[in-house]
């Protein structure tokens, strides 16, 4: 039921600190300051001679593979290739012996992330599902895998399953990170971050009102860019794709600096651009391109930290989150997006819960 929400999108973007609980639950191991799956099915042999990892997903599932390449190769040094299921099922790559392919879909039915994962284990490699919807098709082809046990997810736009996706790939980075160089005390550290993160999302949810303001303000708009880097690159990709898909506005999203590269030309006084922004490694680069967009007329609105002192000088419109690591701050940033484009959905009549053209899961090719 809708539980006095007005749309099942609505209802999930607020489910997320406890969906993230959720994930988190039962799979923190404290003692060994590592991560716990039941279903890996991997021997310590396995787990210690893979060499490669593939992600492989369709849409905003892909785009949690994206940042669980950031996370695994930062924190467990493992190369990480990150496929989209329609290419990986017809592009026949060479792949190592030892890689490990995790197919990472909500449904558990998307045609093309079950047929990579069918050809990837034919040719004998490891085949793993991240996944939401219990022994649905993925969950049962693959050799094993992590549930998201985010509960049922109606609206056609993924939000809570998202930030789940990258709440259980940051445990897996942990887990694989700890079975090669990551200290003790490093998994202590990246297990407090992690337990941080319920708390820092409901506070993220609290933007909630200031971002219906930003809606009221952009919603006739027919082009956005979103812009963020490292880690919140795929938060732009994904803050992108929920607009397009449930206000059927023009969106793109880019790296920050990849903006002088092309995109820089559709600035305008009409084309507002949202920058995620938090603190961390490329704040100063990120800041650097909003000077460039704020030159050429552009309308800013900027996704930030909550201390951060200087992003009103650049920004007409400042969204404050929580400060968590940088690795988990996708987790976080992405929320303000999820909200901004439920609200301008509203406010341009648009139906959230099922999008025109849209099905919940793509069981076609
Ligand atoms: O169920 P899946 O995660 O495999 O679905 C993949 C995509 O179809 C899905 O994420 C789609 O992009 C969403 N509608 C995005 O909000």
């Amino acid at each position: 039921s809708l539980n006095g929400f007005d749309h099942y999108m609505l209802k999930e973007i607020y489910e997320q600190p406890e969906s993230i609980r959720n994930a988190m639950r039962g799979r923190l191991d404290d003692q060994d300051a590592t991560a716990v799956f039941g279903g890996l099915n991997l021997t310590p042999q396995q787990l210690r001679s893979v060499e490669r990892i593939v992600l492989t997903g369709c849409g905003t599932s892909w785009h949690s593979a994206l940042v669980g390449e950031y996370l695994i190769e930062e924190l467990a040094r493992i190369p990480v290739s990150v496929e989209y299921a329609s290419e990986l099922r017809y592009r026949n790559p060479p792949m190592e012996n030892n890689t490990l392919v995790f197919g990472i879909t909500q449904s558990g039915e998307t045609a093309d992330t079950l047929a990579a994962l069918r050809e990837t284990k034919r040719k004998g490699h490891r085949t793993l599902a991240i996944c939401n919807v219990v022994a649905s098709s993925i969950a049962q082809a693959a050799d094993g895998g992590v549930y998201l046990h985010a509960g049922p997810e109606i609206g056609v736009a993924s939000t809570k399953a998202y930030t789940s996706q990258c709440c259980v790939l940051a445990m897996l980075a942990l887990y694989f990170g700890r079975t090669r160089h990551m200290s003790y005390e490093g998994g202590k550290r990246l297990i407090e971050e992690l337990r941080r993160l319920p708390a820092a999302v409901q506070q993220a949810l609290t933007t909630d009102e200031q971002v219906r303001d930003v809606a009221k303000k952009y919603c006739n708009a027919t082009n956005f860019l979103y812009l963020g880097r490292q880690y919140n690159f795929p938060t732009a990709l994904e803050g992108a794709l929920k607009l397009k898909e449930i206000s059927y506005i023009h969106a793109e999203g880019y790296p920050a600096a990849e903006m002088k590269h092309g995109p820089i030309a559709l600035v305008d006084k009409d084309t507002p651009s949202l920058f995620i922004v938090p603190r961390g490694t490329t704040h100063d680069k990120v800041m650097a391109n909003m000077e460039e967009v704020k030159a050429r007329g552009g309308p800013i609105i900027a996704v930030a930290s909550h201390d951060d002192p200087h992003i009103e000088a650049i920004a007409d419109d400042v969204i404050r989150v929580p400060s968590v690591q940088e690795f988990l701050q996708p987790i976080v940033t992405v929320v303000p997006l999820q909200l901004l484009s439920y609200h301008i959905a509203l406010l341009r009549g648009c139906d959230v819960d099922k999008p025109r053209n849209l099905a919940k899961s793509v069981t076609v090719e």
